[in-house]
């Protein structure tokens, strides 16, 4: 197997193609004055295996990836897998009111189109995989974020709300301490509540998980209720860093020890990477 390394993803495919010692293709990408994209691949890949890793946000990494997808197919490939760190448009996996798109669905369905099967991290919820026409897994960067947080000695791993308790409690596993939870209330885009609840946290570090931080509300309501209850050190950790607007400042001053996030979407925060799980999947 050979790798195309989107823009997006370049770091990540980097280690992938080291630790698994898999070429990455030679492309070429520019910006037509217009600022349309264009790209190309290099080298001849007739009859190769290729997997494409690109993250598909924000917008932009979207066209790039069915750009990608086409010209690999073009240039006649064996067999072509994508891998999506961060699938965007997951958390639109249902119509909430009448009128919208299933946004995730539609992605799903046009890269099923171009692709033979795909790879992705931690899906928003795992039912998304079932958009996919073709063959679609999900590997967990919960390993690699709880590896991560093992030398900061946590007592206590708290999910934001009751969805990512799951998640919560396999990284209490790894860490082997306490979990619990809270109860959040979504009232719009930006903006969330979160029902009192008392913690056992007084006087211990505690690491709070979610799969995804946004605006940085649902991390700042949950750092505030625990240290209300006189927390010693909180870790925030997320597998896809988004950082929407002010988010980061949003959680430095709700008081944080570090903000933590994987190489999904590659920022000053990855200090975690998925490589691994992509690996172990891939090999
Ligand atoms: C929601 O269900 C997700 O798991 C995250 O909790 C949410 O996307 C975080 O968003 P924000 O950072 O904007 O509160």
């Amino acid at each position: 197997m050979k790798l195309i390394a989107g823009s997006a993803s370049q770091a990540l495919s980097k280690k992938i193609s080291q630790a698994l010692k898999l070429p990455i293709i030679e492309t070429q990408t520019k910006r037509f004055p217009d600022k349309e994209l264009y790209i190309r691949i290099l080298e001849n890949i007739e009859n190769e295996a290729v997997a494409i890793v690109q993250t598909t946000y924000p917008d932009e990494n979207i066209i790039e990836l069915f750009l990608l997808l086409d010209a690999v197919k073009r240039a006649k490939a064996k067999k072509i897998t994508v891998i999506i760190p961060y699938f965007g448009y997951a958390r639109q996996d249902k119509q909430f009111k009448k009128g919208e798109p299933i946004s995730a669905a539609s992605l799903a369905k046009l890269i099923s189109t171009l692709a033979d099967n795909i790879i992705t991290v931690d899906p928003h919820k795992e039912h998304i995989l079932d958009f996919f026409t073709i063959p679609a897994k999900s590997v967990s960067a919960v390993k690699p974020i709880s590896t991560y947080l093992k030398e900061k000695k946590i007592d206590l791993v708290l999910a934001p709300d009751h969805g990512a308790l799951n998640r919560a409690k396999k990284a209490a596993s790894y860490l082997q301490c306490d979990v619990d939870y809270l109860e959040k209330t979504r009232l719009d885009g930006s903006t969330i509540s979160i029902t009192p609840k008392s913690l056992e946290v007084n006087g211990k570090t505690a690491a709070i998980i979610d799969d995804i931080i946004s605006t940085g509300g649902t991390m700042a309501e949950a750092i505030k209720q625990l240290h209300s209850q006189d927390v010693r050190k909180i870790y925030v950790a997320c597998t896809h860093g988004l950082f929407a607007g002010s988010a980061i400042k949003k959680l430095q001053d709700a008081g944080c020890e570090e903000i933590i996030a994987t190489d999904t979407i590659q920022t000053q925060f990855s200090a975690v990477s998925v490589s691994s799980a992509l690996e172990e999947i891939l090999s």
